[in-house]
C-alpha cells in the first residue's frame, strides 16, 4: 500500500532537477523517477548524456524529458520552467543542483571568477526559486530542495567565492523556507566530498583532492548517497523538515 505518509513514494508527482546530467543531479533524478516522479532533466549543453539519462528512465516504465538551459540566465529559466511545465505538468519538487566550483588563491580571484561563481552557484537558486515558487503557491503545495555544501559551513581557503555562494544558498533557504511555510517546504543539503566530475583537476589541484578524504569516514560519498537525502526530503516522511541543512558528510562537519 502507498500510503503517502509513511512512503517514499513521489509517484503522481513531477520533479525538475538541475545539473541532472552527471554527478549528484544524475543520480538524483533516477532515484527520483525509480521513486515514481515523472523527471525534468536540466541540463547546460550536455544532451548526449541527458538523452542518454531520460532513454534509461523512460526504458525502466517512467516519465522523463531533457531540457538545455543555463540556470544563471533569467530569460533561460523562464523558458526551462514553462517548457518543462507543458510537457509534464506543475512542478511539485525543485532541485536545485547544478553547479560549478575553482580554486583560486583569493588575492588572484578576479572580478569575473566572483560574478560567475555567485550567479551559477547562487543566483541560479535564486532564479529557479523566483521561476517555480508562484505555482507551488497556487497549488498550496510543494518542495525544494538547495544542494550547498559542506563548504558554506566550513569555509575554504582558495575556495573563497565557492564557500560564500553555498553559505548563500543556505541563508537563501532559511529566508524562503520562513516566507514559503507551511504550504511549501524549502530545505538545503550541504554534502561533503562526492566523487563526480566537481572534485577533478580540472578546476581543482590533486593536493587539495587528496585532503578532500581528512572526514572521520576517510571517502568520498557516491552520487547516490547525496540522492538518498534529497529522496527523503523531497518525500512525505520529511513533511516537518523546514529550513533545515541536512549534512550527508561523512563526518566533515558535526554541528
Ligand atoms: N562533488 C562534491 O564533492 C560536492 C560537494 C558538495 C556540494 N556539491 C554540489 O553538488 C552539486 C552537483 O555537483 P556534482 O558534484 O554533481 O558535479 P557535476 O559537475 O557532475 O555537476 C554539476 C552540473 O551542473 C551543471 N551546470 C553548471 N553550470 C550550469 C549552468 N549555468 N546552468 C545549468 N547547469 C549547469 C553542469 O553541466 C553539471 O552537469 C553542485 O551544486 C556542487 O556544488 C558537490
Amino acid at each position: 500500500m502507498n500510503d503517502p505518509g509513511t512512503t517514499m513514494s513521489l509517484h503522481g508527482r513531477h520533479a525538475l532537477v538541475t545539473g541532472a546530467a552527471s554527478g549528484i543531479g544524475r543520480a538524483t533524478a533516477l532515484l527520483f523517477a525509480r521513486a515514481g516522479a515523472a523527471v525534468t532533466v536540466a541540463h547546460l549543453a550536455r544532451a548526449d548524456e541527458a538523452q542518454a539519462l531520460v532513454a534509461e528512465i523512460v526504458a525502466s516504465g517512467g516519465r522523463a524529458q531533457a531540457i538545455d538551459a543555463d540556470v544563471s540566465r533569467s530569460a533561460d529559466v523562464a523558458s526551462l520552467v514553462a517548457t518543462s511545465a507543458a510537457a509534464l505538468g506543475p512542478i511539485d519538487v525543485l532541485v536545485n543542483c547544478a553547479g560549478i566550483i575553482q580554486q583560486k588563491p583569493f588575492l588572484e580571484t578576479s572580478d569575473d571568477d566572483w560574478r560567475r561563481m555567485l550567479d551559477t552557484d547562487l543566483g541560479s537558486v535564486f532564479l529557479m526559486c523566483r521561476a517555480v515558487l508562484p505555482g507551488m503557491v497556487q497549488r498550496g503545495d510543494g518542495v525544494v530542495i538547495n544542494i550547498a555544501s559542506d563548504l558554506g559551513i566550513l569555509g575554504r581557503a582558495e575556495f573563497a567565492p565557492y564557500s560564500a555562494a553555498k553559505a548563500g544558498v543556505i541563508g537563501l533557504t532559511r529566508a524562503l523556507a520562513r516566507e514559503f511555510a507551511p504550504a511549501i517546504r524549502i530545505n538545503a543539503i550541504a554534502p561533503g566530498p562526492v566523487d563526480t566530475q566537481m572534485l577533478s583537476t580540472a578546476s581543482m589541484s590533486a593536493e587539495w583532492i587528496a585532503k578532500e578524504k581528512d572526514i572521520p569516514q576517510a571517502r568520498f560519498a557516491a552520487p547516490e548517497e547525496i540522492a538518498a537525502t534529497a529522496l527523503f526530503l523531497a518525500s512525505d516522511l520529511a513533511r516537518f523538515y523546514c529550513g533545515q541543512v541536512l549534512g550527508p558528510n561523512g563526518g566533515s562537519v558535526m554541528p
